[in-house]
């Protein structure tokens, strides 16, 4: 438990990620864009870091958890340069497989990268308790996974990014299908408690629960990022769809995911008042 953990990126993800590693023992440096989300930290034992490159000049292991992907290309072209050869980077963030490839090329020779963005929410990230989906030469890291959570192959590097991007692409989907579901249901006069015991048996059911999740914090505006990752790739009518609902409540867009269903019912519930009107 010698080998010194950097953390970039103790945003409501990063932050309970970079607990784990310092309650696991590791000497950890973290840095963050805004220095007050690294103070706490700081306080816990971690060494807080001015810059990026200052984070990873020591490090054996460096994990981002970062927004987007311009984000994490800005950070990781401002540590590259400090990197020596051996040090492993692992990307936690949600960024697809294209920005990954990216990164990879910011990277000097010698440096692995391993992609392994995680599924769960700030709950299962502050238990240990997410599944990380992890593509690229990870057995040297896998001692660090372990405490973020269960750990998935995927494959080659680049494979883990693609999958996360499957993945949530169709749960938010998801999420905005339960969020109509339920102002079809209102429409019809159907009351709200019936509707949700429905669903919880038929298959509908897993997603139903994401959608009506307690204890979660994945921004609105997260979730539009992802997707819109997502309909960049491929043609997907539906996902527009959803990122359309999504991108309309801007002014929500830091509540949880789970929250377009109330949006979504509450803008529906206007237009019945409107139809039904004298
Ligand atoms: N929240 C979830 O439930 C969840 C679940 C699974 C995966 N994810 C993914 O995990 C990643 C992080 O999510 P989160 O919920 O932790 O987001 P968050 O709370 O918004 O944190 C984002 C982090 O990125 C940093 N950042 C943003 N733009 C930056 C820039 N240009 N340069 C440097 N740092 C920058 C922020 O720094 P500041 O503090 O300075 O703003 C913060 O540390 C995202 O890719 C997200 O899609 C989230």
């Amino acid at each position: 438990m010698n080998k010194r953990i950097a953390f970039l990126g103790l945003g409501a993800m990063g932050a309970p990620m970079a607990r784990r590693v310092l309650a696991a023992g590791h000497p950890l440096t973290v840095w963050n864009r805004s220095p007050d989300r690294a103070a706490p930290l700081g306080a816990a034992g971690a060494l807080v870091a001015d810059t990026p490159a200052d984070a990873v000049r020591d490090a054996h292991v460096v994990v981002t958890m970062l927004a987007d992907p311009a984000a994490v290309r800005d950070v990781v072209a401002a540590f590259a340069p400090v990197l020596r050869p051996g040090t492993h980077v692992v990307d936690t963030s949600t960024i697809g497989p294209y920005a990954l490839r990216d990164i990879a090329d910011l990277l000097p020779e010698g440096v692995t990268l391993i992609d392994a963005p995680v599924m769960g929410s700030v709950d299962r990230a502050a238990a240990g308790e997410l599944t990380l989906l992890v593509g690229g030469d990870a057995d040297p890291v896998l001692p660090v996974l372990d405490l973020f959570g269960a750990v998935t192959r995927t494959g080659p590097m680049g494979s883990a990014a693609a999958l996360k991007i499957v993945l949530i692409n169709a749960v938010v989907t998801g999420v905005a299908v339960i969020a109509e579901a339920m102002a079809l249901a209102d429409a019809m006069g159907l009351p709200d408690t019936t509707v949700r015991a429905a669903m919880v048996n038929s298959p509908l059911a897993g997603i139903a629960g994401r959608a009506f999740a307690q204890g979660v914090h994945y921004p609105i505006r997260l979730a539009a990022k992802d997707v819109a990752l997502a309909v960049a790739t491929t043609a997907m009518p539906l996902a527009l769809a959803a990122h359309e609902r999504l991108t309309a409540f801007s002014r929500d867009s830091e509540r949880d995911l789970g929250h377009l269903v109330e949006l979504v019912r509450e803008s529906a519930s206007l237009k019945t008042a409107s139809h039904s009107a004298p």
